[in-house]
């Protein structure tokens, strides 16, 4: 059985980004999940590296001995790390397997079916950490892991957290990685507390971008291994993104931002979609992450936005 999606995957930014969402493509997995782990003691005596370097390989991994390195250092016995390849020549995303992806410098729990961060979208944190205020409140919506959460929290001092994911597989995951911060279950803002309302300093939001018709296109750990309802943006992709931004001013403190990732060629469209909610709009664009980022601001002065 191949594992179509190791077979592409490339160090650096994904020059192929188009409108696919961000795939594993982009990842080198010993960048994706840092260098130089340890082998556990019991791993090392797991039988058999070299075959298990040739079984990844066979299956399509390029990185194989990458691979291997990281799956032994991840397994405490030799029979989870047999369970661990056989997961991987399955076509399990590398990150799933061992349950974590490296993140903005952090080392983010990744559970089985729960979308793995992107490194491309380390863009969208570090441009909201260059535009935060202090102690500012942060809300991750459509959060997943609760990355951009976790990432924001970690950089900006004093920070407030609050993330949403409409998937309970997410939400789980999430709390584990937010233990100060306060995660809710359900559809965009619908679960938020009304008392965050007009509050929020920083809205992240990674939404689901690939237009539905791109979905077959992606590769077999994205397609198979994630959850439809974390990359299915509907026709162009970008119908989540349209409802965040709807409801964005009433949730943004006067002068807060929202950040939204998108494909490049998706940035125009949806930055019409940011002026007509009412917020003050610009693109910024990443070679270095091959990313893209929408901002909107809330205008200090509570413009209401048409409808
Ligand atoms: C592309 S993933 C991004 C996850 C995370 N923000 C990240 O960058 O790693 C999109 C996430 O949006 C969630 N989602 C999709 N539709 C949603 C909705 N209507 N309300 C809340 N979350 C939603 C999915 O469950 C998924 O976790």
């Amino acid at each position: 059985m191949s594992v179509s999606s190791s077979s592409a995957r490339l160090p650096g930014p994904d020059p192929a980004a188009g409108d696919a969402h961000p795939s594993h493509d982009a990842q080198d997995p010993s960048g994706a999940l840092g260098s130089s782990p340890t082998p556990s003691p019991a791993a090392l005596d797991a039988p058999g590296p070299a075959a298990i370097v040739a079984r990844l390989r066979a299956s399509g991994c390029v990185f194989a001995e990458d691979e291997a390195r990281l799956l032994h250092a991840a397994a405490r016995t030799p029979a989870e790390l047999a369970a661990m390849v056989e997961r991987r020549v399955a076509g399990f995303p590398l990150e799933q397997v061992v349950g974590w992806a490296e993140f903005h410098g952090l080392r983010i729990a990744v559970d089985p079916g729960v979308f793995v961060p992107r490194r491309r979208t380390e863009f969208l944190v570090s441009t909201a950490v260059a535009l935060a205020p202090a102690r500012p409140v942060v809300l991750d919506l459509c959060c997943g892991t609760g990355a951009l959460a976790a990432a924001l929290g970690a950089a900006l001092d004093g920070a407030e957290l609050h993330a949403a994911d409409v998937d309970p597989a997410a939400v789980r995951c999430a709390r584990r990685n937010l233990p100060t911060g306060t995660v809710y279950e359900g559809d965009l803002y619908a679960p938020l507390p009304g008392a965050l309302r007009g509050r929020v300093d920083l809205l992240a939001a990674n939404v689901p971008y690939v237009p539905s018709g791109d979905i077959g296109l992606l590769p077999q750990e994205a397609r198979v291994h994630e959850p439809l309802v974390a990359l299915d943006g509907g026709t162009d992709g970008l119908d989540v993104l349209r409802r965040v931004v709807d409801g964005a001013h009433e949730w943004l403190a006067p002068g807060g931002r929202l950040f939204v990732e998108t494909s490049r060629r998706q940035a125009p469209s949806a930055a019409r979609a940011f002026t007509l909610g009412g917020l003050d709009v610009r693109v910024a664009d990443s070679a270095e992450f091959g990313s893209t980022v929408v901002i909107g601001t809330r205008p200090a002065g509570g413009h209401t936005p048409p409808r």
